[in-house]
């Protein structure tokens, strides 16, 4: 059997590395792919993710499992396209995507769900959204726009008058374009935010092993939000009892909340949890796998992902037996091209790449690379590689993976030199 894997990026790059290693998998092809899935010997054709047709005509002449990344090909319904046409692919529909592409959405079927969330209420008309922000006890509002906004539409604030000007920004500036619409308000949280992800096929669920990413763009969780800077796994701050509790408060309850309201879910289903005291609130859902959290989940899965990816299509994830995890640690850092998040430089030249080949424990998975027609590879985005390590411990993983970046460089390569310290610190401290 032959995998489509949809997307190109680092998370991609690991799910392709992963399924190719499955004794059920032939060919391995990336839609668009980058540079390391290339150099890698896999095959990349040249579609975009929302070259919907093209993608089905691929998929049914190759016969291919589709297997989606990102979210946008979900909200824009390439599972019901794929499967109305015969073809076997993992990811909710259109419908049960609006979990992570409608906050508003989301929020409302949390709220018909007992599902454990911040208080909010959406607003269509700015001035009825200044009026509840007034109302709010304390300062920490979020504001967020409802749609699609590349994780950048949510205003974390610490003032009212801050999330009065995000409303204007949202609704009246209208920076996020349409996904400005309506937003969300909400309360804010304070506490340690995680992150939780299971598979499900649309009644049973199965969780992945916990883990960590860190959003912020610079050490010590300050700048801009980022598309994810780096990850750990295990995350410590799940321990066995509180992954229960969020199975079942919060996985099994969105599971269970879509069925009851016919909407099907099958695929991965991820919730950023905020933790306070006992409990756990959801931030946001997404549909799909994490970025850059994939890159250190999928190398400590000992246990062979196409079997639960069809479990999950074809609804037989309770026959499975649990996903067999390596006890071992994961760190990934991230490295990015100057000014990411902003606007960003592309087009350097990247070296060292040869000295990570053959290191024991370490994966590097690719992102924004493009290979020159005189085979250099260059950068071509805004995060540009996943240098992962295994460790027998955080420290160990946290020593090995900036071992290896030190044997990396471009001209204005940018990356956190604190990934796992949090983690290192609580388990030093509890
Ligand atoms: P979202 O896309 O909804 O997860 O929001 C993006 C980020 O904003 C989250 O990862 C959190 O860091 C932060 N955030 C969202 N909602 C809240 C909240 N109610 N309280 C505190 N922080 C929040
Ligand atoms: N790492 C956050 C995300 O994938 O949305």
């Amino acid at each position: 059997m032959d995998v489509l894997v949809i997307g190109s990026g680092a998370r991609e790059h690991a799910i392709g590395w992963k399924v190719a290693g499955s004794s059920r998998v032939g060919k391995v092809i990336f839609a668009p792919g980058n540079g390391g899935t290339r150099l890698a010997g896999y095959e990349n054709i040249d579609l975009r993710i929302n070259e919907y047709d093209k993608l089905l005509r691929f998929a049914m002449e190759h016969d291919c499992l589709t297997i989606v990344g990102p979210e946008e090909p979900l909200a824009n319904g390439i599972v019901d396209l794929f499967s109305s046409n015969g073809l076997r692919i993992l990811g909710p529909t259109k419908t049960a995507s609006r979990l992570e592409s409608s906050k508003v959405w989301a929020k409302e079927f949390m709220s018909r769900h007992g599902i454990p969330t911040a208080a909010f209420k959406s607003f269509d008309d700015p001035e009825a959204a200044k009026d509840y922000i007034a109302g709010i006890k304390g300062d920490g509002v979020v504001v967020k726009a409802d749609g699609l906004a590349a994780g950048k539409g949510v205003a974390v604030c610490s003032s009212k008058e801050e999330a009065y000007s995000a409303v204007d920004r949202i609704m009246r500036a209208r920076v996020f374009g349409d996904a400005g619409n309506r937003i969300v308000v909400e309360e804010r949280l304070y506490g340690e935010e995680v992150s939780f992800i299971c598979m499900s096929d649309g009644r049973h669920i199965i969780p992945l092993a916990t883990s960590q990413d860190h959003k912020r763009a610079y050490d010590n969780d300050e700048g801009p939000n980022t598309g994810g800077m780096g990850a750990y796994s295990p995350n410590p701050l799940i321990d066995e009892g509180r992954q229960e509790w969020i199975m079942r408060n919060v996985m099994q309850k969105a599971i269970d909340g879509l069925r009851q309201e016919k909407v099907e879910f099958k695929g991965f289903l991820y919730a950023g949890l905020m933790l306070v005291d006992g409990s756990a609130y959801v931030l946001e859902f997404n549909v799909r796998l994490g970025d850059p959290e994939t890159q250190v989940i999928l190398p400590r899965m000992r246990s062979d992902l196409v079997e639960y990816v069809e479990r999950c299509i074809d609804g037989t994830l309770d026959q499975a037996e649990d996903i067999v995890w390596d006890e071992r640690v994961a760190v990934c850092v991230v490295l990015a091209s100057k000014g990411y998040p902003n606007a960003y430089e592309r087009g350097k030249g990247i070296s060292g790449l040869a000295n990570l080949q053959g290191m024991d424990d370490l994966l590097v998975f690719h992102a924004g690379t493009r290979v020159t027609d005189d085979g250099r590879i260059v950068t071509d985005g805004g995060r540009v590689l996943s240098i992962v390590a295994l460790g027998s411990d955080m420290g160990d993983a946290i020593a090995r993976a900036y071992s290896a970046v030190n044997n990396v460089y471009w001209d204005g390569m940018h990356y956190r030199r604190d990934i796992g310290r949090r983690a290192l610190r609580y388990l030093l401290n509890g």
